[in-house]
Parts: structure tokens; sequence; C-alpha cells
């Protein structure tokens, strides 16, 4: 398609394209948003953005066109713990130590005179043949470098791997300069986001951030298998989860306007002590009224509809069913296994096999019984989670 366009109509192209990323606000659907433009943009087969983090680059987003069509499930998992230090030795290390874009027509063929070289490993895991590589820094206006978006094998009109061109070099530079300034207000936006979720959590100091964190986790494993069995897009998938983490997370953020009398009772709470807790559903939904984004649409909807019950008898709004939207459905489930399983200021923790017999009672009744179904047939990886996130004594 790269052919398709003379010079100022890929200008042209590019400014759509910038104004485009502007609107996306979530720091991975933007990542992953930027790298396929550029792809497109370039023609090439495959690429990736690699993240400073901790003085290293971390492999955080890929995409591989030859991949994907192989295997449309699995290819990202392959290079999830990929890490590269920053040095002259890699290539994607080299650019973000000096801070200069790289093309190289053939990786294989590299001068004698370079003090990097190519890493093999990647294709020798994927399978794969990398030839043409660009691979661009992604540098702030503060001269930091907080990334690299490396492109993989520009293709002819035939799909045949060829050299890129000088021209897209200057375009990506270009390009990449702007994405870097959304990416950075997208990290921003995050740790914002994660630092209100602090606050709730200092509310509520005996529930921790370990419970939102596994209520967190156990949401995104029971999406993924219900989006598999449902035939959901890979991408769909991907871009939900990522929102899902954190809007999981705020599923309870509206506790923040329920007294501590209230929050804090160690003990059974009055009718009307309950009813003054059960706003904390609409209060937490208030919060993202507006629907900015999709994590705000998102964490709206997990906020106003995670105490509703499959048989219509939950709250706030007495939902039924399927018209509880379905990331609702999911975090009642994870939050009240979670709730049961561990201790807290108004009960000690249930034993599992009395939490697993009330959660297959209750299928059907207050959970989603397709839902306790799939919890159930994962249980390996709920237990991990509960692992990886232990309560504070
Ligand atoms: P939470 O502690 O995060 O509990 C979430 C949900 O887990 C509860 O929603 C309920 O569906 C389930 N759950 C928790 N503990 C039990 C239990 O011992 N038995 C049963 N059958 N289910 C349980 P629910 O009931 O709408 O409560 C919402 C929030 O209200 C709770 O969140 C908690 O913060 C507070 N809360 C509920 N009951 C009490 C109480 O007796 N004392 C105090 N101090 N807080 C309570
Ligand atoms: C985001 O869109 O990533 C943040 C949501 C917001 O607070 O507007
Ligand atoms: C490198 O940049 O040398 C390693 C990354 C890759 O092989 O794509
Ligand atoms: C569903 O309930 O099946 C989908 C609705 C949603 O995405 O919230
Ligand atoms: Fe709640
Ligand atoms: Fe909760």
């Amino acid at each position: 398609m790269n052919t398709l366009f003379n010079g100022d109509d890929k200008l042209s192209q590019l400014l759509k394209i910038n104004d485009e990323l502007n609107h996306i606000k979530d720091i991975d659907s933007l990542l992953d948003a930027i790298l396929y433009k550029t792809r497109r943009l370039t023609n090439a087969d495959a690429g990736s953005i690699f993240l400073v983090e901790k003085k290293a680059l971390n492999f955080s987003y890929v995409q591989n066109d030859t991949l994907r069509q192989r295997d449309p499930l699995n290819n990202k998992q392959i290079y999830s713990s990929f890490s590269i230090p920053v040095d002259e030795k890699s290539i994607a290390g080299y650019v973000a130590l000096k801070g200069k874009s790289l093309k190289i027509d053939n990786v294989h063929k590299l001068d004698n005179t370079v003090p990097y070289s190519f890493n093999r490993s990647f294709d020798e895991i994927a399978g794969y043949t990398t030839q043409s590589m660009m691979t661009i820094p992604l540098i702030t206006t503060r001269s930091q470098v907080i990334g690299v978006m490396q492109i993989i094998n520009a293709r002819d009109d035939l799909g045949k791997p060829i050299p890129f061109k000088e021209s897209d070099e200057s375009y990506l530079n270009f390009f990449a300069g702007s994405a870097t300034a959304a990416i950075e207000k997208a990290k921003m936006t995050r740790e914002m986001i994660l630092r209100m979720i602090k606050m709730a959590e200092l509310r509520d100091p005996k529930e921790t951030g370990a419970h939102v964190n596994r209520v967190a986790s156990y949401s995104i494993e029971i999406f993924q298998k219900w989006a598999e069995k449902n035939e959901l897009q890979y991408k769909d998938i991907k871009n939900y989860k990522d929102i899902l983490r954190i809007s999981a997370m705020l599923h309870d953020v509206g506790k923040v306007a329920i007294s501590d009398v209230i929050l804090k009772k160690p003990a059974k709470l009055s009718d009307e002590e309950f009813r003054i807790m059960k706003t904390h559903a609409y209060q937490g939904a208030k919060l993202f009224a507006g629907n900015v984004s999709d994590l705000d649409a998102l964490s709206y909807e997990i906020a106003y509809s995670h105490h509703e019950r499959w048989d219509g008898r939950g709250y706030p709004r007495r939902l039924i069913g399927e018209n509880i939207p379905i990331a609702g459905r999911i975090v009642a489930l994870a939050d009240v296994y979670d709730a049961l399983i561990s201790a807290r200021v108004y009960k000690p923790a249930w034993k599992e096999t009395e939490v697993i017999g009330m959660l297959k009672q209750e299928a059907g009744h207050h959970f989603d019984p397709e839902l306790v179904g799939i919890f159930l047939s994962i249980y390996d990886v709920i237990k991990a989670i509960r692992n990886k996130f232990p309560d504070k004594e």
C-alpha cells in the first residue's frame, strides 16, 4: 500500500494519524496503534516497541503479520519477557544509547566496523527471518530516551522483504517525536490513576493493595477464557485486557465516600449502615461519568455493576442476566471469591471447600453460570494469583 502514496499524501496521512493518536488515552492501546500505523506507513511485516525501564529495554509490544497468521492467539506471549541492556552490543541498545536512528538493509550482513550485532535469539525462538530493519529512538523534549521503536522487513508489492527507504526514516523520526509526547502524557495519567487506587487503599488498610491486584488478575484471566470461548478478535481481547486491569482495580474506589465508622466496623453492619455502604457502587461510577476514554467507560461500568446479581436481586440497578455488562459479571465473581477466601475486619476467612461450594451453589443465582464454569476450569491459575499477591499480616 506504501507505493500508492506520493510524499504529500503521506504527510497528510501522518498528520491525520497524529491527530487520531492524540485521542487514544490508554498507553497500551496507544502503543499498539502507533506500531500498527507505523508499519502500515512503511509496509513493514513486523515491528516492536521497547520501553526503557530500569536501564534496560523491555520488549513491550510486538506485532508480526507473518507469525500472526501462523498462530493468531499466542504470538505475543513468545516475547513477553524479552529484555535488552542499553549498550552498544545490540541494535536496539545502540539506538537507545546514541539516541540516533539506524537503518539496516540486511541484519545478516553487518559491516565489521559496527559495535553491535544482530541478536538471533528472537528469530530462533519465533521461527522468523529478520532481514531489513529500521530502529528509531523515542526521545522526549527533555532529551530523555524513553524507548525504541523497531520495524522489520519492509516488503515490496509482492510481499518480498526489501530495504527500508531513506524517506521512511525522516518521516518516522518526525512521527516518533509526536508519539513520544503522547506516551508521556498517557504514562502520567496512569500514574495518577495508580495514586488514586493507593489513596482508596489507605482508607481501608486491612484490605490493602493485594485485594485489588488479585481481583484485577482473576478478572483478566476469566475474561481471556470467556473471550476465547465467544470468539472475540485477538486485537479486541488484548485492548480490553489492558484497560480491564486498571478498571477492575478501581471497582471499590467509591468506598472513599464511605465514613470510617462504617468501613472499618469490626462487626456486622446495621441495615442503615449497609444502605449507606451500598452507595459505594454509584459513588464510584460517578467519578468516571462522561466516558471520556475507554478506560473511563469501563471503570464506570464496573464500579456501577459489580454488585448486581445474575438473578436480578443485586444492587444498585437490579439488572438481570446478560443485561449486566460482562465486566461487571466478571468482577462480581472475582470480588466475592476474594472477599470470602480472605479475612476481613468483619469476618474470618472461609475454608476453600466452603468457598468453592458457595460458587457452585450460586451459579445461575448470584453469578453468571458460564463464568463460574470458566473460573473453576482455570482454578490452578487463580491459586497462582493468590500466591503472587498475598495479604500482609
Ligand atoms: P467486600 O468486603 O469487598 O465484599 C464484597 C462482596 O463479597 C460482598 O458484597 C458480598 O457479596 C461478598 N461477601 C463478603 N463477605 C461475605 C460473607 O461473609 N458472606 C457472604 N455470603 N458474602 C460475603 P456486599 O455484601 O454488597 O458488601 C459490600 C461491601 O460492604 C463489602 O465489600 C464490605 O466492604 C462491606 N460490608 C458488607 N458487610 C459488612 C459487614 O458486616 N461489616 C462491615 N464492616 N462491612 C461490610
Ligand atoms: C485515560 O484515559 O487513560 C485516563 C482516564 C482519565 O482520567 O481521563
Ligand atoms: C536487536 O536489536 O539486536 C535485538 C532485537 C531484535 O532482534 O529484534
Ligand atoms: C456482553 O454483555 O456480552 C457485552 C457487554 C459489554 O461489553 O459490557
Ligand atoms: Fe464493592
Ligand atoms: Fe472488593
